[in-house]
């Protein structure tokens, strides 16, 4: 079989899908999440962000980018971008929290990617936010440094991939707000 539709009966709607997501229990990460985060937003969003997996706030609501990291991405999103987290779609690589916010195995990736491959091709988004280096690697099946590649445009699937730095780094790093400020004004140069 080929590996985007691996396990899963891929269904044609959005809502479907998540009906489908949320009773997985393909990887091992079911069996300690509280709850599935399938993402949000706009179905027929224009820019779709991709996070690494659920912290510890997602897994309590259901929700992504929730907690101190995504206050600050709905922040990003609403200053530069001058759009609100309803006009975009927010996903994860995995819908399950990791134990410890630990960074996803590459089997956990490997066996939730599907989900992600269909919510793409559904939502048919232009514009991809890959944020930090989970995702872009992930994502793209290279191990480049996000440092090296935040900012450029990539390719997958006929949309535009834009790495860049992941929020919680930013929290950590105030100092790098600067690039990825530029990161956020060529994303909505293209929009
Ligand atoms: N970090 C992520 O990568 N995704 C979330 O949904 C929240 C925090």
């Amino acid at each position: 079989f080929h590996s985007d539709e691996s396990k899963i009966n891929m269904p044609k709607e959005l809502d479907e899908l998540e009906k489908i997501c949320l009773n997985c229990t393909l990887c091992d990460l079911s069996k300690t999440r509280t709850h599935v985060v399938f993402g949000e937003g706009n179905p027929n969003a224009d820019l779709m962000f991709i996070g690494e997996g659920p912290g510890a706030e997602e897994d309590k609501t259901g929700r992504p980018f929730v907690g101190r990291a995504g206050k600050l991405l709905t922040k990003i999103i609403l200053n530069v971008l001058e759009l609100t987290r309803e006009d975009v779609y927010i996903a994860n690589i995995v819908k399950c929290r990791p134990p410890n916010n630990r960074v996803p195995t590459i089997e956990e990736a490997e066996t939730c990617k599907p989900y992600l491959l269909k919510q793409i091709d559904i939502i048919n988004p232009k514009i991809l936010v890959c944020l930090g280096k989970t995702a872009f690697m992930y994502l793209m099946n290279t191990d480049m440094p996000i440092s090296k590649v935040r900012g450029q445009i990539f390719e997958f699937k006929e949309k535009k991939v834009i790495p860049t730095f992941h929020p919680s780094f930013l929290l950590r790093n105030p100092s790098a707000k600067k690039e990825a400020y530029k990161d956020f004004l060529l994303i909505k140069s293209m929009l």
